[in-house]
């Protein structure tokens, strides 16, 4: 069973067996957790902003974990002692825990030196048979009816804090549009430009019939 842990921000933890995988890592935005206690394997990465690189490389070094994303951060943040994955969009990427493929995000991607990203990234994972779909930052996009019909995620986790991103309206729209059953909402509240409003988001998910999960980061053990 693959278990699912909210960091906070788009920051995520999947465990699998006795390993995990953290993707977009900005694990300063949530005290209480503590990426030394994790067998970390893998970290992805969505695209090369600041709030989602996060401390990608510290915790690559620390646990000798492999930083998977697009060639250009693969590069950037690539040095002795951080092992990386360079890919790009389109293939299925093999992993003793299951596989991943990294998808067109309608966003920007750049370094805070101003370095080009390439592009930005959503990406899916299929872990023991569930389908994770993270949507890292994007706005809402009809490829995601496409994404339903061919990768048919179980679980979506989709940004609703707008400004940079979907906002809530536009979140329910992209649940339905991908068909996941369960939904958690991301990137949101963490800085003044990204305030949601969950209880409208909840609201909406309802009449559409898809379980919403808010997840809160402070009740992480
Ligand atoms: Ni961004
Ligand atoms: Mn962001």
């Amino acid at each position: 069973m693959v278990d699912l842990k909210y960091i906070g921000h788009s920051a995520f933890e999947f465990k699998t067996g006795d390993k995990s995988i953290l993707v977009d890592p900005l694990v300063s935005v949530n005290p209480k957790y503590d990426y030394k206690a994790a067998n970390i394997t893998d970290i992805f990465i969505t695209h090369a902003h600041s709030d989602h690189v996060g401390q990608a490389q510290e915790i690559a070094k620390e646990k000798k974990a492999t930083i998977n994303a697009v060639v250009e951060i693969a590069n950037k943040l690539a040095d002795k002692k951080v092992k990386t994955r360079p890919v790009n969009l389109g293939s299925w990427l093999n992993y003793d825990w299951g596989r991943a493929i990294f998808l067109p995000a309608y966003h920007s991607s750049s370094f805070e030196d101003g370095t080009y990203g390439g592009i930005a990234t959503s990406i899916l994972f299929d872990i023991e048979g569930v389908r994770i779909f993270h949507a890292g930052d994007t706005c809402l996009t009809p490829d995601f009816k496409a994404y339903k019909e061919i990768y048919r995620p179980n679980i979506a986790l989709l940004p609703i804090g707008g400004t940079y991103t979907m906002d809530v309206e536009h979140a329910v729209v992209a649940a339905e549009w991908l068909g996941a059953k369960t939904v958690i909402p991301m990137h949101y509240n963490t800085f003044p430009e990204i305030q949601a409003d969950l209880n409208k988001f909840l609201q909406l998910m309802q009449v559409n019939n898809t379980k919403c999960c808010i997840l809160n980061p402070e009740e992480i053990k």
